[in-house]
């Protein structure tokens, strides 16, 4: 069941109804992407942008999602506790940008953001396949957040997480 999130709408998809410009987040990247690239890379359906605002409309926090497909290592199968498959890859799905405004975060609504983005990647998941959800955290911080809830490192170069999608309630 979804995961209602603290004081704010249901997660929805991005219309161009929302109020986007006020968003900060303390990301200029973040920030940015939400501002002036989301509605388009939404559009080309490069990835699939899923908000929560607050009764005027204003984004709250924000996630992008996308299909990810994942070059077979065996420390990755292992990280998603899958045996040995015969292919060069497997799909999943990537979390690409989460926000939360500065002014809530701390609140749990970004924990509540990740765990619908797990439960909307394993629903899709059920119709066309897929077995993790990846992240790339930016810092070793935002790693020890996404271990707490359940990410496993897959080591290595670079800071990739996933969770395996079979884990998702
Ligand atoms: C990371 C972020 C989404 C967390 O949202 P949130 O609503 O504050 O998260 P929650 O309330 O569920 O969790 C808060 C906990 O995460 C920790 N946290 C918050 N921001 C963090 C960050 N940038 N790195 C590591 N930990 C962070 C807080 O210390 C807090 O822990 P505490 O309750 O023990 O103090 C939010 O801080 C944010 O938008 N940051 C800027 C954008 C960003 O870095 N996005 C992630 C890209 S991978």
């Amino acid at each position: 069941m979804a995961t209602p999130l603290p004081s704010l709408s249901p997660l929805v998809l991005l219309t161009p109804t929302h109020q986007v410009r006020p968003f900060t987040c303390g990301n200029v990247e973040i920030d940015r992407f939400l501002h002036d690239r989301a509605a388009i890379e939404q559009a080309l359906r490069l990835s699939q942008v899923y908000v929560t605002v607050d009764a005027g409309g204003a984004v709250c926090g924000y996630f992008t999602l996308a299909p990810l497909a994942v070059r077979v290592e065996p420390s990755f199968l292992a990280s998603l506790g899958v045996g040995a498959v015969p292919y060069p890859s497997i799909g999943g799905f990537l979390l690409g940008r989460l926000g939360v405004a500065t002014a809530l975060q701390g609140r749990g609504i970004g924990e509540a953001l990740v765990m619908r983005a797990a439960q909307i990647a394993k629903r899709e998941a059920a119709f066309v396949g897929g077995v993790f959800l990846a992240v790339d955290p930016k810092d070793d911080r935002l790693m020890q957040w996404y271990a707490m809830q359940s990410f496993v490192a897959l080591g290595g170069k670079g800071r990739r997480m996933v969770l395996p999608l079979r884990a998702v309630p």
